[in-house]
C-alpha cells in the first residue's frame, strides 16, 4: 500500500476527530498556518513524557495560569515548581523543566530554539521531545515516534523485528509517512489514533481510518505487534 494513501487517510481523519487539548491549535486553524505557543508545546510534551493526557490536562492548566510565560517559570522558586509538579511523578523532569526555562530566558533571550538539533541540547529534552516540539511548534518536518505511534506503525506494516531493534524500522516507516508540511498535526493524528483506536489491548479496528491498509489486521493478529524483546 502506498504511504501517501495512509498519510492522506490519517490526516483527513484528524480534521474531524482531533482531541481538543489545551496545548493544541485545532486542525483547520493549524492547516491555515496558525502555530501554538512554543512554551505551551514544550511544557505539554515534557509533562506527557511519562504521564497520560488525562492526568496532564489539569497540571498544564495550573502551570500556564500561574506561569503564563517562560520568563515567569524561569523566575519561580524551584521549590514552588516542584510542589506544583507533585502528583505527576518523575521529579527529575520538574527540576529539568525549571533549568530549561532559565536557560531559554538567560541564554536565548526567552525564545525556544526552532529546530530539532538545537532543541535536543535543552535540559530534559530528548529525541522524542525535540522532534515533537520542532514539528508541532515550528512546522519542521521532524519524524516523531512515541509509544502510541510506535504501536500504530508496527501494526500498519506488520514490523516483525522485536523492540528495541524494531524501533529503527518503525522510525523509517514513520519518516516515509510524514508529510512535507503539517508534520506536527500528522504526528498528533497518529498519537490520537494510537491512544483511542490502535490501543495495546482490544484495538477498535472497525473505527480505524487505515484498517484497509493495515498489514497486521490482514494477518489477523493485531495485538501481536509491536513485538516485545525476548526475555
Ligand atoms: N502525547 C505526547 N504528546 C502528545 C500530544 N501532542 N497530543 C496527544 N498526546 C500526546
Amino acid at each position: 500500500v502506498e504511504s501517501t494513501t495512509i498519510t492522506a487517510k490519517i490526516s483527513a481523519h484528524y480534521v474531524d476527530n482531533a482531541r481538543n487539548l489545551p496545548w493544541r491549535v485545532p486542525p483547520l486553524r493549524s492547516a491555515a498556518g496558525e502555530r501554538p505557543d512554543p512554551y505551551h508545546v514544550w511544557l505539554s510534551e515534557v509533562m506527557l513524557q511519562q504521564t497520560t493526557v488525562a492526568a496532564v490536562k489539569s497540571y498544564f492548566e495550573a502551570f500556564t495560569m500561574r506561569w503564563p510565560k517562560v520568563q515567569d517559570l524561569a523566575q519561580a522558586n524551584e521549590a514552588d515548581v516542584l510542589a506544583a509538579w507533585a502528583g505527576l511523578g518523575y521529579y527529575a523532569r520538574a527540576r529539568n523543566l525549571h533549568k530549561c526555562a532559565r536557560f531559554v530566558v538567560e541564554e536565548l533571550d526567552g525564545s525556544f530554539p526552532q529546530n530539532e538539533a538545537e532543541l535536543l541540547k535543552l535540559p530534559g529534552v530528548g529525541a522524542y521531545t525535540a522532534a515533537a516540539i520542532a514539528a508541532i511548534a515550528f512546522g519542521e518536518r521532524a519524524v516523531v515516534v512515541d509509544a502510541n505511534i510506535e504501536r500504530l506503525v508496527a501494526r500498519l506494516f506488520a514490523i516483525d523485528t522485536p523492540l528495541p531493534s524494531g524501533k529503527l524500522e518503525i522510525k523509517q516507516a514513520m519518516d516515509k509517512l510524514t508529510p512535507q508540511s503539517g508534520a506536527g498535526d500528522f504526528a498528533q493524528a497518529c498519537m490520537d489514533i494510537g491512544a483511542s483506536i490502535c490501543t495495546a489491548k482490544n484495538p477498535k479496528c472497525m473505527l480505524c481510518p487505515v484498517q484497509l491498509e493495515c498489514r497486521a489486521l490482514v494477518e489477523g493478529d493485531v495485538e501481536r505487534f509491536p513485538i516485545k524483546p525476548p526475555k
